[in-house]
């Protein structure tokens, strides 16, 4: 079910410095997974943490369509009783994943090895992404695939009834796409093998080992390869979700632009194939600190500290980190407008095909806002302004997109007139405390209803 209704207008101004302790919710990425991994176990998998964002309840939807049964018993506690690899039933009604491109295209993966018929959409947004990259490798399972022109939603997945495993260079770094092709190749006899040039976060291939999968994950001259052997029984987990490194990065963000700020944001995860942006901003010469470094569930953890930092500078993005910080790019941009100097990010063009086309939907908004952008197929130019420098007072659109929506928001927080976005509701679909939380810290927000 898409959380759109009528757009929601909210405006962020510059007010007191931001202090206190943000406690993000729980990894979006890895909350998809839990759920199609607890259905496709036989039991019972405990999830805490879990993201209660639209997104996820889409996914926890669709898995109860397939047969799952999926409760939820208090703020983000949730079981799922599985049905096993292979035992998805046929969903007697179109599955509507929202917003969620990670949904559609994981669940696609999941049934595409099943006997079994269904037939996705999305929203506005999620009709118009292509969906071609991650048919294709399920073509070659033997799934057939039937959609609009340009393989957009609504499309029909028939199953392959007699599955084959497949060997698949995934062409685009896109943690989706391998991760569909992993989970269609869990109900193909034989071994699956997946190779990908650059690596994008590995949340699949480490929770298909916690449940119990035969999963190898090798570093050669072609990439990493990953094999997975078809056909197991998953054994159902305990998973305790931790805090969203992609979410962290607003109210992060937000502390090194907004003059006086000194945020905590505790226990986020500092796997190396999510954490590109803290990397990036500790370069640049953000005051962010780790602290209470550790591990937990195998990750590396630590608590963020960030503190409003004028001294930071732009810089050039390494190209081979864009899949570690895919989705950090727009909240990047913004930081980069009130650095000293450019910040020149290169390598971008998937960032074309997210929930919108987020380089032209930052060029857009940061020039109306009075920032200088240069844009190309796959990069983008900031030129930072300086602390307190971007003058603002311009209305930027959001396109049905979450990180649009909160960049633009921190960035009003630090900019010299206010910033409004034409629809913040899609925030609710990853993070959908992030007005409470941000003005909890000192973030001055208007809605829809004060801001005539
Ligand atoms: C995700 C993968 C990324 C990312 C998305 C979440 C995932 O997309 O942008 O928000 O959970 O696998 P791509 O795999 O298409 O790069």
């Amino acid at each position: 079910m898409s959380v759109h209704g009528d757009p929601i207008p909210m405006t962020a101004r510059r007010g007191a410095a931001l202090s206190g302790t943000a406690e993000v919710p729980g990894d979006k990425s890895i909350s998809h997974r839990a759920l199609i991994l607890g259905a496709l176990s036989v039991g019972e998998t405990r999830i805490t943490g879990l993201l209660e964002g639209q997104d996820v309840l889409d996914t926890a939807h669709a898995m109860r369509a397939m047969g799952a049964e999926v409760t939820h018993h208090g703020p983000g506690e949730w079981t799922v009783q599985g049905v096993g690899v292979g035992g998805f039933a046929e969903p007697a009604d179109v599955i509507d994943c929202g917003n969620s491109g990670t949904g559609v295209r994981l669940i696609m993966g999941a049934m595409a090895t099943c006997p079994i018929t269904a037939t996705f959409t999305g929203d506005a947004s999620l009709r118009k992404r292509p969906m071609g990259r991650v048919t294709d490798p399920l073509a070659l399972f033997g799934a057939q695939a039937v959609g609009r022109a340009g393989g957009r939603l609504p499309m029909t997945i028939v199953g392959a009834a007699q599955p084959v495993p497949v060997r698949y260079s995934v062409p685009v770094p896109s943690a989706q796409v391998k991760s569909a092709v992993l989970l269609a190749g869990l109900n193909a006899p034989g071994e699956t093998v997946v190779i990908e040039r650059e690596a994008t976060r590995d949340h699949t291939e480490r929770m298909l080992a916690g449940f119990g999968a035969e999963i190898r994950v090798e570093d050669s001259d072609e990439g990493r390869i990953i094999t997975l052997t078809g056909q197991p029984e998953l054994t159902p987990q305990t998973i305790a979700v931790p805090r969203d490194p992609s979410s962290a990065a607003f109210p992060v963000c937000a502390a090194l632009i907004v003059e006086g700020s000194d945020v905590l944001v505790p226990g986020i995860g500092l796997n190396p194939t999510r954490a590109g942006l803290f990397t990036t901003l500790r370069e640049m010469g953000a005051g962010l600190t780790y602290e209470n470094e550790r591990e937990e569930g195998g990750e590396p953890v630590a608590d963020l500290r960030a503190r409003f930092s004028p001294d930071m500078r732009g810089i050039e993005v390494p190209p081979e980190r864009a899949p570690s910080m895919i989705d950090e790019y727009p909240i990047l941009s913004v930081v980069a407008a009130f650095a000293q100097g450019p910040t020149v990010m290169r390598g971008i063009k998937e960032l074309r095909v997210k929930e919108s086309d987020r380089i032209a939907a930052m060029a857009d908004g940061l020039t109306a806002c009075g920032a200088r952008v240069e844009t190309g197929a796959d990069w983008m130019t900031v030129h930072g302004m300086g602390p307190g420098g971007l003058p603002g007072g311009a209305t930027c659109a959001t396109h049905l997109d979450h990180r649009i929506a909160m960049s633009f928001l921190v960035a009003g927080l630090a900019a010299q007139a206010p910033v409004t976005v034409d629809d913040a509701g899609p925030i609710a679909t990853s993070f959908p405390v992030f007005e409470p939380l941000m003005e909890r810290l000192g973030a001055t927000f208007d809605g829809a209803e004060r801001c005539v």
